[in-house]
């Protein structure tokens, strides 16, 4: 298993009327920035439309790592691409042509990745692994921060580490990820880690992110 961490702090529970700075405040000790984009569709939730992301892309100090909880998402995904981000992730459960659109994704220039809901199995989805570069295992039902990270999803996460195997995708965590519950993901193979309300509720963000990188890593010594 490669040994390297991944933190990928998400803006949903930072200032949004000021998420330049935010961003800042995270970019020394962060991998890439965690940006959630909700249709108030896919998820009961809305934050961003595709001009909006567009702005925080072209402003980000960090890398976007972009997590597209919308509906039309074969559509949109190739522009996020297309617009900057390194990654973009799209649902399983929202796409209806998940071959097509991972190509095209990366053939936008970006990394292509695929995100399980709680309840999707894996094994439908194994077949895709030669076009993605990270697999996301939601650990929360998506659509808001601060929820309780659903430790049954770990089971999912060991039995994606094992198929992963010697092939370069990253395994990402995405839901209630903090001090508290890091070890377990990173025990179970998560290697890149979402985390929300537990580092923009924190008194310091970046101190944060290294706290978290370093809980992480404890497994991996
Ligand atoms: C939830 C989002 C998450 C969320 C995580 O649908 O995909 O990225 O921001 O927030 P926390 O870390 O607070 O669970
Ligand atoms: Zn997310």
């Amino acid at each position: 298993m490669s040994n390297q961490i991944r933190i990928t702090p998400s803006i949903l529970n930072a200032d949004f009327s000021n998420l330049g700075s935010e961003i800042e405040r995270i970019s020394e000790t962060s991998d890439l920035v965690h940006l959630d984009v909700m249709d108030d569709v896919f998820v009961p939730n809305f934050t961003f439309d595709f001009k909006h992301a567009s702005e925080i892309i072209s402003i980000s100090k960090l890398p976007v790592d972009a997590h597209l909880m919308v509906a039309a998402v074969d559509e949109i995904a190739p522009k996020y691409a297309e617009a900057g981000c390194a990654s973009v992730t799209i649902h399983a459960e929202a796409t209806t042509d998940i071959r097509a659109t991972l190509k095209a994704i990366r053939s936008n220039g970006a990394r292509a990745s695929l995100a399980l809901k709680p309840k999707t199995l894996l094994e439908p989805y194994l077949e895709f692994f030669n076009e993605i570069d990270m697999l996301l295992i939601m650990t929360v039902e998506p659509g808001f921060g601060g929820q309780k990270f659903m430790s049954d999803q770990l089971p999912k996460i060991a039995q994606a580490r094992k198929e992963i195997g010697n092939k370069a995708i990253w395994l990402q965590v995405d839901g209630g990820i903090s001090l508290e519950t890091i070890e377990a993901a990173a025990t179970a193979g998560a290697d890149t880690f979402v985390a929300g309300s537990a580092v923009f509720n924190s008194a310091d963000p970046a101190q944060m992110v290294t706290f978290l990188r370093e809980k992480a890593q404890t497994n991996r010594n």
